[in-house]
């Protein structure tokens, strides 16, 4: 499907943009080996020293041009599985000429679970993740036990979770996993102290008057007068 992103006009991720199905196939024995396809996506920027951070589902890419114009000290990677956003927002940030922002195209969660290595990342972001509302397509929600237990791997220690939604049913079930994995006697996890701790989530120095982020779907739902909610998981 097309959204004509594009107006008319073609557009060009150049070396802004990173494709996943580039990336060599996964070894057979992957899962013997955890590390065997891991790849530095820190080489992809200018300076591959500085902090960096990941948005997962960036959309249009508002997000990372707001905040990386802001922070031109962090580089920022975006992951994107929908090509034509994935093309937009590449494109937007190779005309701007940005050199702390990446995006790349694929599946976020596959490519934490396969493709970073630990303590990597020092924020991931994840703002208005679609909510699959229809039970049986609740396994595709980003938010799942696998992923909190991959996202903190990837994290530093100290490192942040920031979510946002919109979606009440979907932020009631993150908060029970959450609560899994912030509780110490809980089941799955019993390590004390538990790998997380909730926080209250603080806005970023791009979102405007009033926002809470300021991305593209936080614009059109808050026109619509929805409420939403926000919190920080943050690694232990
Ligand atoms: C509702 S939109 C929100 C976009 C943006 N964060 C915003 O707030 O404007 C969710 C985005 O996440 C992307 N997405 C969902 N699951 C993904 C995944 N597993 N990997 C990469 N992108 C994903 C979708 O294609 C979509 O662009």
């Amino acid at each position: 499907m097309s959204f004509g992103l594009g107006n008319g006009r073609t557009l060009e991720p150049g070396t802004h943009g990173i494709k996943a199905d580039t990336f060599p196939p996964l070894p057979d024995d992957i899962n013997a080996r955890q590390d065997a396809a891991w790849l530095d996506p820190r080489q992809w920027f200018t300076d591959p020293s500085k902090r960096f951070e990941i948005e997962i589902g960036s959309g249009k890419g508002t997000f990372l041009l707001q905040q990386g114009e802001l922070e031109p000290e962090t580089n920022f990677l975006g992951i994107e599985w929908a090509g034509e956003f994935f093309a937009y927002a590449a494109d937007r940030v190779r005309r701007k000429g940005m050199d702390n922002v990446r995006l790349l195209h694929g599946d976020a969660t596959e490519f934490l679970r396969w493709r970073l290595p630990n303590e990597i990342a020092s924020v991931i972001h994840l703002y208005f993740s679609d909510p699959w509302p229809k039970s049986r397509h609740h396994k595709r929600r980003v938010v799942q036990d696998s992923f909190l237990v991959q996202a903190h791997r990837v994290l530093k220690p100290g490192g942040e979770l920031r979510i946002v939604t919109d979606h009440a049913e979907y932020w009631q079930w993150m908060e029970e996993h959450f609560d899994r994995w912030t509780t110490p006697a809980v089941e799955p996890h019993r390590a004390t102290p538990a790998p997380w701790q909730r926080q209250p989530f603080n806005r970023p120095a791009s979102a405007g008057d009033g926002e809470v982020v300021g991305t593209n779907f936080e614009r059109k739902y808050a026109r619509e007068g929805r409420p939403f909610n926000a919190t920080i998981l943050k690694k232990n």
